[in-house]
């Protein structure tokens, strides 16, 4: 140092690859953290609830509002006639009314809304309303509506080598069907929005949302106002899974539309049954195959048709069902294959994003079937994933064309998983149980990942950042993303202070927010941090940039001798704290302040020929999951788990760790506790956590064993190397409901093919036991 003093000189805290704490875990576990419904409610706000189609199709023909507009602090009732601009909300295609006109499509479609003094008024008001309907005939099943030709949009095919031929040729073949629930996402917030009229014909919307710029968008068109009109900020959520991505739009239009005519804020918070009844899940699929294999089940060729239920819109059922297809392979080379999609249309709830957007759905397809095979064979299943796992140089193109340019690492994760999860000494311990125990049995499942990470809709792929650097050295930072517990304002708040060289106490990352970073996409896609991470590295490189000339010019050094290191900033032989040199370069009158943008690059996709390279990177894993079964009741308990997820790179390894077990626990909850069911009218009957069950603490594996795989950075250049992980581990959890599988089997000796549609609950368990008995 020049003058004697340290100018605060020391090693950067909180900077990349560093285990640090999410930035509101201490507020969480207090319960301190403000989420929408703890906002002050200003002077004058009412409060929404709506009035909710108990019938799953059916023409109004008219309804009786007077009671509800008489009883006591009621201040509007409203139909899709007080709708002053746009009534549809479709986040793609029209097909989503914000509030039913002459028709209802699934029960639980809005058709009136209501805003009162206080909840429960608006509750109650909402009850009074009298609908009368001319019942329709309903379409439910993905099955119903394949057969009759029903869909949200046109069927599409992915192609390669000839699937019918390679069928033919093959020396074995199997054919089968299986089912795959839904799921609801069961955000612990349930869906909200506050939207506050600011006096001068716009709106400022709190929205528990991830996609604030999308809300915008919805509540602008439904009141009829430029996109200027409205500001949607989100500070954070709790919870969205997917649910949040599209159809927090619904519910911030319902309130922006009360506030528009009772010119009062209106806070719409619903309750969890209306949120189960009104909003959108995970697709539930129906799918069909047709699969030839040699001796060593190896897949020769392969023919899947996957049917999803889509509900009564398209929303972004294009999307998902386009995942479930780039996902049939999973992690295996399909020599011949050919994967059909449908997107079936049914008088239900229209199915939006769930973490891994149909992706699991598809996993889960391919998945059953190498079970399949590897029973039919009497293999060891794993020894069959082993043979058809992608590999370079000839076996290392998907059925879309894009090769996967790292698939040796697959080999690595599966030796590395075996060995250390002991496979083949449990394989003959679970044996040696089986045959000793007639009753209790044990199943042992290992089973891959393979994610790709990218939205497959090209202009999704960008974000924006603005970056503030006061003259105190504090530094603030905005970015497009959403805070949904999954830490992405940790993660960018590390990422800036190691391009600043500063501790990352100093930064403070806002709540998202329209009028900063406008236009942006969704946080979803796993893609959050690589989006908007790299944006808004690129915001503050430009603030460097700038200081690093100013202060090369300040010193009288050439710029490639000044240096950002250790919370300050070295220039020759000068050293400045960093607080020092922004409120010297602010009295020179340097800007420091800002955007970032960032665009993924080499991804591209072909909708004609339904091929290209629709991914930036794959993300991978692997897991080995130990089942005990009942095989009396069909109770079942999970005593072991391995879990090696590929997170190389890792921004912070604290957080990523917690992605990976939450995400396993969810996958598993989605595969064998969480059942959707819908009566013969098509009413859900499971709306609440009486009747839906959700995994708890106690669902947990009793050994857990869960570990990152670092050994690799991304070959592609995401931010520091880093590999998205919100995702991807979702689908560990296969290997969960295959180890139930073949415990299943064990009951037959695994001589039986066997049936375990998803979820897999005591109940279906115990069916598909029961199956293999009959069998002997
Ligand atoms: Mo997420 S399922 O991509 O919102």
């Amino acid at each position: 140092m020049t003058d004697g003093t340290n100018h605060g000189v020391r090693p950067v805290r909180g900077g990349v690859h560093t285990a640090q704490a999410h930035d509101s875990a201490l507020r969480h576990v207090t319960g301190s953290a403000p989420y929408v419904d703890d906002l002050p409610e200003l002077p004058g706000t009412l409060h929404a609830a709506v009035r909710l189609s108990d019938k799953a199709h059916a023409r109004i023909l008219g309804m009786d509002l007077a009671g509800a507009r008489t009883m006591p602090g009621v201040h509007a009732v409203l139909t899709y006639d007080d709708v002053p601009g746009e009534l549809d909300i479709g986040a793609i295609l029209p097909g989503d009314p914000l509030l039913a006109p002459d028709l209802v499509e699934y029960a639980g479609q809005p058709v009136v809304a209501v805003a009162a003094e206080t909840m429960l008024a608006a509750r109650a008001a909402a009850r009074r309303v009298e609908v009368f309907y001319e019942p329709l005939p309903a379409i439910l099943t993905p099955e119903e509506a394949l057969e009759q030709g029903l869909f949200v949009s046109p069927s599409q095919t992915m192609r390669r080598g000839d699937a019918a031929a390679a069928l033919n040729g093959a020396p074995h073949r199997l054919r089968g069907e299986l089912r795959i629930g839904g799921q609801d996402h069961f955000y612990l917030e349930t869906h909200i929005a506050y939207a506050i009229p600011d006096g001068d014909g716009g709106y400022k919307v709190h929205s528990s949302t991830q996609h604030p710029s999308e809300v915008q968008h919805q509540v602008a068109k439904v009141l009829g106002l430029p996109m200027n009109a409205v500001t949607v900020e989100c500070r954070r959520m709790g919870g969205a899974f997917g649910g949040k991505e599209s159809q927090a739009a619904h519910v911030a239009a319902i309130a922006a539309l009360l506030a528009h005519h009772t010119r009062r804020p209106v806070k719409f918070r619903m309750d969890r049954d209306d949120d189960m009844l009104m909003t959108g899940k995970r697709h539930d699929f129906f799918v069909r195959y047709d699969v030839g294999f040699d001796g060593e089940g190896r897949i020769l060729g392969l023919e899947m048709e996957l049917a999803a239920r889509c509900g009564m819109s398209l929303d972004l059922s294009n999307g998902v069902v386009d995942r479930a297809m780039f996902h049939a392979d999973n992690a295996y080379f399909l020599p011949h294959a050919t994967i059909t999609g449908h997107r079936c249309r049914t008088n239900t709830v229209s199915n939006t994003a769930f973490r891994g957007f149909g992706g699991p759905q598809g996993m889960a397809a391919i998945e059953h079937v190498v079970d399949e095979v590897a029973r039919h064979l009497g293999r060891d299943a794993l020894d069959v994933r082993r043979a058809n796992l992608y590999a370079a140089p000839e076996r290392d193109v998907t059925h879309y064309g894009m090769r996967v340019e790292d698939a040796d690492i697959l080999p690595e994760l599966f030796d590395e998983l075996e060995r250390s999860s002991d496979y083949r000494e449990r394989r003959r311990a679970v044996a040696a149980f089986n045959a000793a125990s007639p009753v209790l049995k044990k199943g042992l499942a290992f089973t891959p990942v393979k994610f790709g990470i990218s939205f497959t809709a090209l202009h999704l792929n960008q974000a924006a950042a603005l970056v503030h650097v006061y003259t105190d050295g504090s530094v603030q930072v905005n970015h497009g993303g959403t805070e949904m517990g999954q830490g992405i304002h940790t993660k960018i708040a590390q990422i800036v202070a190691e391009e600043f060289q500063i501790d990352a106490a100093r930064l403070r990352v806002t709540a998202s927010v329209t009028d900063k970073v406008p236009n942006a996409p969704p946080s979803a896609a796993s893609t959050g941090t690589d989006l908007n991470g790299m944006a808004a590295l690129n915001a503050a490189r430009t603030i460097k940039e700038r200081l690093t000339a100013f202060m090369a010019d300040h010193c009288k050094v050439p710029p490639e001798q000044v240096a950002f290191r250790d919370n300050a900033v070295f220039a020759g032989n000068h050293a400045l704290g960093f607080a020092e040199v922004a409120k010297l370069a602010f009295l020179n009158r340097v800007p420091l302040s800002a955007t970032g943008h960032y665009k993924t690059p080499k991804i591209h996709w072909d909708p004609a020929t339904q091929s290209g390279r629709p991914f930036f990177y794959f993300a991978y894993g692997v897991a080995v999951t130990e089942a005990l079964v009942d095989t009396l009741t069909g109770e079942y308990r999970f005593p072991r788990c391995d879990l090696l997820h590929d997170c190389s790179g890792s921004i912070n390894p604290a957080i990523d760790l917690g992605q990976v077990e939450g995400a396993f626990v969810q996958g598993l909850g989605w595969l064998t506790a969480e059942e959707l069911w819908w009566d013969g009218e098509g009413r859900l009957r499971t709306h609440a956590p009486s009747t839906y069950k959700i995994p708890t603490s106690r669902d947990l594996p009793a050994d857990f064993r869960v570990r990152l795989y670092d050994a690799r950075p991304n070959r592609e250049e995401t931010i520091h190397r880093s590999k998205a992980v919100g995702e991807p581990p979702l689908m560990l959890a296969l290997s969960g409901w295959l180890a139930l599988k073949d415990a299943v089997a064990a009951l037959g000796g695994h001589r039986h093919p066997v049936r375990l549609d998803a979820p897999a609950t005591p109940e279906r368990v115990l069916l598909a036991c029961e199956a293999v008995r009959r069998q002997g």
